[in-house]
């Protein structure tokens, strides 16, 4: 069997790490990979949307499976472009469709509604009815929350303390501050609690609940400065005791996956519940149609079972023939950045000393192998990650390891799961 997987970032690297255990593999590409992929696998240099070049790379290298890291071409329809196209190939994802649980905040908040999902109130805005919006608002207490509608990149949720500003911020999104994505404002009530990521592996019918997670958004420790992609992450989460997970199973994942089948949406592949647990209580912020990064490179280690059996027998929905077994032992993750990061970073400084690094493992993010050397090729580079009997003697060897890394202008949170200890 031939697998291709797409992306290149630290999940994409622990996915790659984690189904190259199968033996049933002939081989494994990369598209387009980093310096880290390269090493379980070959990388080729396509890009994650390139739908006609990916299918040709898989008509010619007899490519079995796709495995789909980042939500951007799930979201433009390669599965659907698979159906079509090349339907002997199994795409592991969401259809386009289904995509739009995290392509599309109005249709995954109409969702939520529709199935009696907790979530936030909220209210769907265009120019149309811009007047509701601000009528809407002066409903809530601060702070406001608004969020484009599409994809923009990270960068479409704002959190405001005013009203006056909120209704300023609402008309410029609704003008273009983030291009056609936010064309339609959700407006959202605040919700007022401690995040964690709960993830699912499903087949459109059946589910297993995969290890869950906490990340660290904020650049700066203590959760402040400007949010990130993730820099660092800790699994499982103290406080997702049984039963609060128990909770998230009955109230919110049984009933989406009973509206993906009643919405008949063909979705074989992860979802990611951004949730907020507040006072014991789980509601969604968001769905995301894929694996979280770093969030990836502290739940895959912990999954005991081989993966790629578990992601093969979505394709014909055998999901439920399968058990799944979870490590107890809790892994922590520690970002490398580049300096200046989440802002303007430069990149090619030559990263040393990972050869000395024997307690953890180095999920490469944003790397590049130029001949011998590997370069920083990015504003996330690489996450440490570590096992442990509790969240401290993880933390501690994965800070440990990084004492042995060294690039130039190299950040990392020292506090990454201190928020934590205290359960
Ligand atoms: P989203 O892209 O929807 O996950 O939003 C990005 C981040 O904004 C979330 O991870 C939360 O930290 C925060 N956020 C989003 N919606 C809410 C909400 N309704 N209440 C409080 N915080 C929120
Ligand atoms: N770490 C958050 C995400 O992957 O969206």
């Amino acid at each position: 069997m031939n697998i291709l997987i797409l992306g290149s970032g630290g999940r994409e690297s622990a996915i790659t790490w984690k189904i190259k255990e199968n033996t049933n593999i002939d081989k494994i590409f990369i598209a387009p990979g980093n310096a880290g992929t390269n090493k379980y696998g070959e990388n080729i240099n396509i890009q994650v949307n390139d739908f006609n070049k990916i299918n040709n790379f898989c008509i010619k290298n007899n490519i079995n499976l796709i495995i789909v890291g980042p939500e951007d071409p799930l979201v433009k329809g390669i599965v659907d472009f698979f159906k079509k196209n090349n339907p002997d190939i199994f795409v592991f994802g969401p259809d386009k469709y289904g995509a739009r649980l995290e392509g599309s905040k109005d249709f995954s908040k109409k969702f939520m509604q529709k199935y009696n999902i907790p979530t936030a109130k909220y209210l769907s805005v265009t120019n149309k009815n811009i007047q509701k919006g601000i009528n809407f608002l002066e409903t809530l207490n601060p702070p406001y929350v608004l969020k484009a509608d599409g994809l923009a990149a990270g960068k479409g949720v704002l959190i405001l303390n005013d009203l006056k500003t909120a209704k300023i911020e609402l008309e410029n999104m609704l003008k273009g501050k983030f291009g056609d994505a936010g064309k339609t404002v959700v407006i959202e009530e605040y919700l007022s609690g401690i995040e964690l990521s709960v993830f699912v592996i499903t087949d459109g019918k059946t589910y297993k609940i995969l290890p869950n997670a906490k990340d660290y958004k904020r650049i700066g420790e203590n959760d402040t400065g400007l949010n990130t992609g993730g820099m660092g992450a800790v699994s499982p989460v103290p406080f997702a005791n049984n039963e609060f997970i128990a909770k998230v199973e009955n109230k919110i994942i049984k009933p989406t996956i009973l509206g993906l089948q009643n919405e008949n949406i063909n979705y074989k592949g992860f979802i990611f519940f951004g949730l907020m647990n507040i006072k014991g209580e789980p509601f969604v912020i968001e769905y995301n149609v894929r694996m979280g990064d770093p969030e990836s490179e502290v739940v895959i280690p912990r999954i005991k079972s081989d993966l790629l059996d578990l992601i093969l027998s979505t394709k014909n929905q055998e999901l439920d023939s399968k058990t799944i077994e979870i490590d107890n032992k809790t892994a922590t993750t520690v970002m490398l950045v580049s300096g200046g990061y989440p802002e303007k970073y430069a990149k090619g400084y030559e990263i040393s000393g990972l050869e000395n690094i024997k307690n953890s493992i180095v999920f490469h993010a944003g790397t590049k192998q130029d001949d011998k050397k590997i370069l920083t090729n990015g504003g996330r580079v690489l996450a440490i990650t570590s096992y442990g009997n509790n969240i401290k003697t993880a933390l501690d060897n994965s800070y440990k390891s990084i004492k042995n890394i060294h690039f130039e202008k190299m950040y990392f949170r020292k506090d990454i799961g201190n928020d934590l200890l205290k359960y």
